[in-house]
């Protein structure tokens, strides 16, 4: 998953695909690169790193180009190497074209483009589109890439320049997100509106298989084989521009922002006096919300623990059976979608390949799909047939922090509407509210602690392996806390069920992998106590997470943090932020690139 800018108009070009690519960084980082025609030759600068350093390079250039496409990068074929980097060219270097996605047939491609006295220079699958493309070009730009477009298989979004048509961009997109911005006099192309944002709102979305020229003063979009009339969408004005402020790292600003977030998830969206939930966006029937009798949730990652989370509140709260599925392997089952099923699709970017592909199939089934989504005008709210709003703000750092507990926010209330609507009194409705609403001051309260944890972090800094252990809702909150943990300090963290210890990982146990417990659900407290007895017993060292003052348990463990008392449902969200600050501090202590760690990328576009 990697992002593509291209920029044309009277502007600087390089200035501005540069900018461009900076607010695209989160979608990959491994290298980085530009191009552009500047007298009729393609002129390019590629570098291994970050943008940073494409930039320090082409500084030391002078282009003069009208037109200009970038792209930064996350490696799916061919390491991260300055060959491999993009862009990519033909022989004659007549092209240079970017590229974010999967051709799925590349072997083939590049099999039959041998054949024909081809040679390639680069081990990726995106050489063989400029190779292509070049092979059936005669003059014709639009018609060699139709021809093109018609060969290749898999997820694409690609960005183009051709020495002969120096003042325009031409852009590919086929199940891959790529957005045409139209400013005044000047266009702009994005993997992500939100990076061309800052210039103008009015959008063109390209969907499957579709081509755009695109010039300072005209964009038009065709097929494979016609022209299309595409309609222009205004962009929703969301966010200024993102800055980290005080704060060394967007996740550590993510992590301090969660008690406005977690007001944002909640603002206008209860009736104390009902003790239910509402939501303006939701124009479900209130009897199609009763016809629901089963909830099916796709996710992946991050999200899918809160999925998790929100099988278990359905199911406690709600009375609805619910069965929560990771997207990528959901999607290779040839599920039944009974009728009264409601699909809940859960992602932050909205732009997760699998999960966008296993709410295709689901809906290829007749189901209905709400999304849970953090980002206005994304591929899953396009084709959901509603969604509910985060409202948690642009997510910059790569480990997902404050879209986790907005998540749990707005399923709880989803949970409380369809609860309310069932079996559950107007009283427990108000418990249940009264809860939430006491939620951004208990975060406040675990961020107050943040040196003590810090501190926690520095005991704890130098393990290689750890177990996080939790039972009921704390089971995918140790997910969570893992996740986090292996992201942020790369160390081998994992969660387990804690009843699930004795039936294996127990051997793992010892001096060398402490386990964090997650002592916050109240009714399997004692059972999680006798497991830590376990892991005592075999000499393990323990850090303890817990809400209630324990002197028994203070006997046990080697370190415990406190959180405020909450329902068992909404514990996760206090334990996750203590988990949130655990992992941050001993990934600063170790040095580590927290808001682009190696090897991932904030939305997963490819499979
Ligand atoms: C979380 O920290 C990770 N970045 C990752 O697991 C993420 O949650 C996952 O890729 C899902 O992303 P989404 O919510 O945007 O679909």
């Amino acid at each position: 998953m990697c992002g593509i800018f291209g920029y044309v108009g009277a502007r600087n070009a390089i200035d501005i695909v540069i900018e461009g690519l900076r607010r695209l960084e989160y979608r990959g980082y491994d290298s980085a690169g530009l191009a552009g025609v500047q007298e009729n030759q393609i002129v390019f600068s590629k570098e291994v790193g970050k943008i940073s350093v494409l930039e320090r390079e082409v500084r030391k250039q002078t282009f003069q180009v009208p037109a200009a496409i970038a792209q930064t990068r996350w490696a799916t074929h061919g390491k991260a190497t300055q060959v491999n980097a993009h862009p990519h060219f033909d022989k004659e270097r007549s092209l240079a074209l970017v590229h974010n996605g999967i051709i799925e047939n590349h072997d083939d491609l590049r099999r039959g483009l041998k054949d024909q006295g081809v040679s390639f220079v680069s081990e990726t699958d995106t050489e063989v589109v400029a190779h292509l493309i070049a092979y059936h070009y005669d003059g014709d730009l639009l018609g060699a890439i139709q021809q093109a477009v018609a060969q290749l298989k898999g997820a694409y979004a690609v960005a183009l320049v051709h020495r002969d048509f120096p003042d325009q961009i031409i852009a590919i997109a086929h199940e891959a997100p790529l957005v045409i911005g139209i400013g005044n006099h000047e266009a702009f192309l994005s993997s992500d509106p939100r990076a061309f944002a800052f210039y103008t709102r009015q959008a063109i979305y390209l969907s499957n298989s579709e081509i755009a020229i695109i010039k300072a003063e005209t964009q038009h979009v065709y097929s494979t084989h016609a022209s299309i009339d595409k309609e222009y969408c205004l962009l929703e004005q969301e966010f200024g521009e993102p800055s980290k402020g005080e704060f060394e790292h967007y996740t550590l600003k993510e992590i301090y922002e969660q008690p406005q977030t977690i007001r944002n998830a909640l603002a206008s969206r209860f009736v104390v006096e009902y003790g239910t939930a509402i939501f303006e966006e939701l124009t479900f029937e209130d009897r199609d919300l009763l016809s629901v009798e089963r909830v099916l949730i796709l996710a992946c990652g991050t999200s899918w623990h809160a999925g998790c989370i929100a099988a278990y509140m359905l199911g406690e709260l709600a009375h609805i059976s619910a069965q929560v599925e990771i997207s990528s392997e959901f999607r290779y089952k040839n599920p039944l979608i009974p009728p009264g099923t409601l699909v809940i699709a859960i992602s932050q970017s909205g732009e997760t390949a699998d999960t966008i592909a296993a709410i295709r199939e689901v809906k290829a089934k007749g189901a209905r799909v709400l999304g849970v989504c953090n980002v206005q005008g994304s591929t899953l709210v396009r084709e959901a047939d509603e969604t509910l709003f985060l409202k948690a703000g642009p997510e910059i750092g790569v480990c997902s922090t404050k879209a986790f507990t907005s998540q749990v926010v707005v399923l709880s209330l989803f949970t409380l509407l369809m609860a309310r609507m069932r079996h559950m009194n107007k009283t427990e409705g108000q418990e249940i509210l009264e809860e939430l609403l006491h939620l951004p001051e208990q975060v406040q309260t675990v961020l107050d602690q943040a040196s003590y944890i810090a501190e926690i972090a520095r005991k704890y800094v130098d393990y290689e392996s750890f177990f996080f252990l939790g039972r009921r809702y704390m089971y995918p909150t140790c997910l969570e806390g893992a996740l986090k943990l292996k992201e942020m300090s790369y160390i081998n963290a994992n969660g387990y069920a804690a009843g699930e210890v004795k039936h294996g990982p127990l051997a793992l146990i010892g001096e060398q992998c402490p386990v964090v417990a997650l002592c916050a659900d109240r009714i399997t407290y004692g059972k999680l106590l006798g497991n830590l007895m376990e892991i005592k017993a075999r000499h393990g060292k323990i850090l303890a997470i817990a809400s209630q003052k324990d002197r028994h348990l203070e006997e046990i463990v080697d370190d415990v943090i406190y959180v405020p008392v909450s329902r068992d449902e909404l514990a996760v969200i206090p334990v996750t932020v203590v988990t949130q600050l655990l992992a941050y501090n001993i990934a600063q202590l170790r040095g580590m690139d927290i808001d682009h760690p190696r090897h991932l990328a904030k939305s997963v576009t490819v499979e």
